[in-house]
């Protein structure tokens, strides 16, 4: 504290008289130890010159301030309770008087500007003298900012602008960002001040606090928020294209962000779902092969984001074209976005030309086409649809020839190029079923010198309804019964006939009245072939052996009508159907073995059988199918009624893998049940090349038991040879034997798989060797003839009928070693696939 600032002196005059009031106060007191100068004006106006001035307060501090009030501190000095603070208020002197007694005096000055510094004098009073003073400025607190506006925003920055309040020209903007607390000092004293919050994170709010600043001190501070721009999506997946929608994916890393898609269809209907951090969008109601635009934007705190855009494209519904197919092509027209079109059966693929109109052509019949369209754009590839199209199946033009007599034809197709489930060929009335290897077959059971329409169609199984070519219809002209047209063999070969059968009548008039006889079993008296007395049987042989068997090959196919004219009409009937193995290997009904029933109109009487005629009785064997897993009953219920006192079974169950006949007997021991009949098994002998089996039957009813002898030969294999002819001639002797011994009058059931093919041939061997035994002379020709009034097929290939003159052969000298090969050619049979697989 300056005694100058003080003191105010006028003049010299006072300065004198000043003098003298200090030595008068000096004497007067005495005992003053202050050397503080005292205001003249205290002097005058007081009047107390002995009281002498307070002290200041030591030390003031300004605790806070706002806008019009600054609030002091000071603590108390000697005890001292009564003070005056001084300032200047627009020019005017404000004196404010304290009277406070507590040890630290607080006082609030008020009524102040905003922003102002002040200079403060507290003076301390004590018996009317006051301190010398104590000077301190002290400012009020600056207005805030009146408004502030946000003018943009991005993803990183946010502008704000204000207005200037009371000329301020520093302020103070404070943020938090990621738990930091930030501030931008601005220093700016336009009218309005504009400032750039920048290195912002994008999509989030953010709170601010903006402070004006004068004299050193803030304002209380502005509060307001701001967003920033969310991020657009950064990619944008086609995770599923149909044909009426599509699925939109994207990421989405923040939460508090959400999207608005849009797309250029009104019709389009859309719904969101959000997982974890990946948005999906459903778009549907969209039209099939169309473009569309999409947009994504992500809005935050009403920001959008800048817009994503892209297309995409709905795939095709090809199933839906109607497309019309051929046997060599495809076409439709497909509406809709698509480039190029392509067909494929697996090998290089066909393109469609350009177009709406789908055109493939020079297709591989009967194939499946996997037909697919693609739009290519320069951003991407749209599959747009693929299908599967089967094409229809090839025509097979049917080629018919003349075969054997006028009885058959053969009918046969040049193999055309494409695939086919099977071929259906009907001729007369009846209708054949062929494999796509079999491009071949004969026709038996036609009349002489006719016209036949064949027809054939190909037809191709899909998956959904089968495929038929186009019929192909072609004639057949059968020939006149005998006449080999043109062939100069055939009328020499007709010549020699004529010339041993004038021989034969002339020489050897016992033979024809004993074939006769013979024949007399026969329902027919018309007897074709001749008997070869034992002695002419080697030249016999011989003469048809000739020219690469071209004698037996013509005989066997003059035995082919044979019978054929016959009716099998109870083996068509519908409910007896799948009771055959194969559906061209038909009793006839005439020699059919029908089971009993009660009463007669019953259709269930039938089974797969025909008597045969033996070389003494007309009913000596029955001859029948190897039976089916639904008619073993039937057939043991044949076998009891028949009194049947042995079976001839000449196949395996199982060859080659394909099943040619159930096991109708049991496996072991225990017995099996058949109807009312119990089967049991009760003795077995295994032999290299047969198996000769006991059957005990006992009917239920009566508890009546017979024993049923199993004759099994196994040595005749699939497609192949038994050792030579000695082996099946001594097995006949072993069934022989057998027949002989019991001399019973039942009939012998025989049976292969077909009952026609090995079981003819075992017949016609034991028969014609009964016959060269007694006789000394064979009719194999007549016998078989004979055999196929009865049943259908009766030695079944020519190589069988070749080996029956073997057999005979072998029995006049002694086995000369020559093996002929004899297999059961059933290319020809047609199994019934549906009773096969009953009960598989
Ligand atoms: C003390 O100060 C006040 C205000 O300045 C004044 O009014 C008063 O007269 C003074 N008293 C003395 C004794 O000087
Ligand atoms: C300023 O502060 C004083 C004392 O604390 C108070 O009474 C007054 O209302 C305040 N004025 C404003 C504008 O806040
Ligand atoms: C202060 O004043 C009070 C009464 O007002 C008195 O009792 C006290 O002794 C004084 N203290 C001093 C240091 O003068
Ligand atoms: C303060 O006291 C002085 C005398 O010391 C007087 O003149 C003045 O009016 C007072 N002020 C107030 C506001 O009371
Ligand atoms: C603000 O300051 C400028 C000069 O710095 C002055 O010219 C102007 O008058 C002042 N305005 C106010 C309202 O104080
Ligand atoms: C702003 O000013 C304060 C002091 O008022 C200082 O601490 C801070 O570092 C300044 N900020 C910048 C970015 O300059
Ligand atoms: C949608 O927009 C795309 C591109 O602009 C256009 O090619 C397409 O035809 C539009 N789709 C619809 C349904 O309007
Ligand atoms: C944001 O986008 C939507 C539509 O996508 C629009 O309606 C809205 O006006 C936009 N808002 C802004 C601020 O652009
Ligand atoms: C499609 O094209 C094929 C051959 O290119 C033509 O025969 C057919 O008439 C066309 N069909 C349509 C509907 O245009
Ligand atoms: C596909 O067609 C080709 C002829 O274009 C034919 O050679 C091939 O066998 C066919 N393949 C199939 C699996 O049909
Ligand atoms: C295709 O079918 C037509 C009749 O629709 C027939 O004339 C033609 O021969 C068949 N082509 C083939 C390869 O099968």
């Amino acid at each position: 504290m300056t005694k100058m600032e003080l003191l105010s002196v006028k003049s010299t005059s006072d300065l004198l008289l000043l003098y003298g009031f200090f030595s008068l106060l000096l004497t007067v007191t005495g005992n003053s130890t202050t050397s503080e100068p005292m205001r003249t004006s205290e002097l005058t106006t007081a009047g107390k010159s002995t009281e002498p001035a307070p002290e200041n307060v030591e030390n003031v501090s300004v605790e806070t301030q706002n806008t019009s009030s600054i609030t002091i501190k000071w603590d108390k000095v000697n005890n001292i309770s009564t003070y005056k603070l001084q300032y200047k208020e627009n020019g005017e002197t404000v004196i404010n008087n304290i009277s406070n007694a507590d040890a630290v005096v607080q006082h609030v000055v008020s009524d102040l500007t905003a922003g102002t510094e002040y200079n403060f004098t507290l003076f301390t009073e004590a018996n009317g003298v006051n301190s010398s003073g104590l000077l301190f400025p002290a400012a009020t607190a600056p207005e805030n900012v009146n408004n502030v506006s946000v003018e943009t925003q991005s993803v990183n920055s946010i502008t704000i602008k204000w207005d200037n309040v009371n000329n301020i020209s520093i302020y103070k903007l404070q943020y938090e960002e990621n738990g930091d607390t930030v501030t931008n000092n601005i220093s700016n004293a336009d009218a309005v001040v504009q400032h750039v919050v920048s290195d912002l994170t994008a999509g989030t709010e953010y709170s601010f606090t903006l402070f004006t600043e004068a004299n050193g001190v803030k304002s209380s501070g502005l509060l307001f928020s701001a967003a920033t721009v969310p991020l657009s999506v950064t990619s944008v997946r086609v995770s599923e294209r149909l044909v009426d929608r599509v699925t939109l994916q994207w990421e989405n890393p923040n939460k508090a962000w959400k999207h608005n898609l849009s797309i250029n269809d009104t019709n389009a209907s859309i719904t969101q779902e959000e997982t974890t951090n990946v948005v999906s969008y459903f778009i549907s109601n969209l039209k099939p092969g169309t473009m569309y635009e999409f947009s994504v934007i992500t809005v935050f705190s009403g920001l959008n984001s800048s817009a994503y855009v892209d297309h995409t494209v709905t795939q095709i519904n090809c199933s839906a074209v109607s497309w019309s197919v051929t046997n060599s092509s495809i076409q439709g027209t497909v509406e809709g976005l698509f480039s190029k079109a392509t067909a494929s059966n697996g090998s290089e693929p066909l393109i469609s030309p350009e177009g709406k109109n789908v055109t493939f052509s020079d297709l591989f019949p009967g194939a499946t086409y996997n037909i697919s369209l693609l739009y290519e754009t320069s951003s991407a590839p749209y599959p747009q649809c693929l299908i599967e199209i089967p094409i229809i199946p090839p025509s097979l033009a049917p080629l018919c020839s003349y075969w054997g007599s006028g009885y058959s034809a053969q009918i046969k197709w040049v193999e055309p190029d494409g695939v086919w489930t099977t071929a259906e060929l009907s001729i007369s009335g009846k209708t054949f079923t062929l494999n796509p290897n079999e491009n071949r077959l004969i026709v038996d059971g036609l009349q002489p010198a006719k016209k036949y329409k064949v027809s054939v169609i190909s037809r191709l199984e899909t998956k959904a309804d089968p495929l038929i070519s186009e019929p192909s219809i072609s004639f057949c002209s059968t020939d006149n019964r005998g006449v080999i047209g043109g062939s100069l063999v055939g009328v020499l070969l007709f010549a020699v006939l004529i010339c041993v059968v004038v021989f034969l009548f002339l020489k050897k008039p016992d033979i024809i009245r004993r074939k006769k006889s013979f024949l007399s079993g026969s329902r027919t008296s018309d007897s074709k072939g001749k008997i070869v007395p034992v002695t002419k049987f080697p030249d016999h042989y011989r003469q048809l052996s000739l020219d690469e068997n071209r004698g037996f090959s013509q005989e066997y196919e003059s035995l082919a009508p044979a019978g054929t004219h016959q009716t099998q009409k109870a083996a068509t009937l519908p409910e007896n159907k799948g009771k055959n193995r194969f559906t061209n290997i038909l009793p006839y009904d005439w020699s059919r073995v029908k089971l009993n029933t009660s009463n007669p109109n019953n259709t269930m009487d039938y089974i797969n059988a025909n008597y045969l005629p033996g070389y003494s009785s007309s009913k000596e064997y029955i001859a029948c199918q190897g039976p089916l897993p639904n008619t073993v009953g039937d057939f043991w219920r044949m076998v009891w009624e028949q009194k049947v006192k042995r079976i001839v079974m000449v196949t395996n169950c199982v060859e080659a893998g394909r099943t040619k006949c159930e096991q109708y007997w049991p496996e072991d021991r225990s017995p099996g049940s058949h109807g009312e009949l119990i089967v049991s098994k009760t003795s077995e002998e295994r032999e290299s090349n047969w198996v000769l089996r006991e059957f005990k039957v006992k009917h239920m009813k009566d508890s009546e038991e017979r024993t049923v002898n199993h004759f099994h030969f196994t040595a005749w294999p699939d497609h192949g040879v038994p050792q030579g002819t000695e082996v099946l001639i001594r097995f006949r002797g072993l069934v022989r034997k057998h027949i002989d011994s019991e001399g019973s009058k039942a009939p012998t059931v025989v049976h292969c798989s077909a009952g026609v093919g090995r079981t003819g041939t075992i017949i016609a061997l034991d028969v014609l060797l009964q016959q060269l035994q007694h006789e000394q002379a064979v009719g194999i020709n007549s016998f078989v003839y004979k055999m196929r009034q009865h049943r259908s097929h009766m030695v079944q290939t020519e190589s069988q009928y070749v080996f029956l003159h073997q057999c005979i052969m072998d029995s006049l000298q002694p086995p000369g070693g020559q093996e002929e090969n004899v297999y059961e050619n059933d290319d020809l049979i047609y199994v019934n696939a549906t009773a096969l697989r009953q009960l598989r």
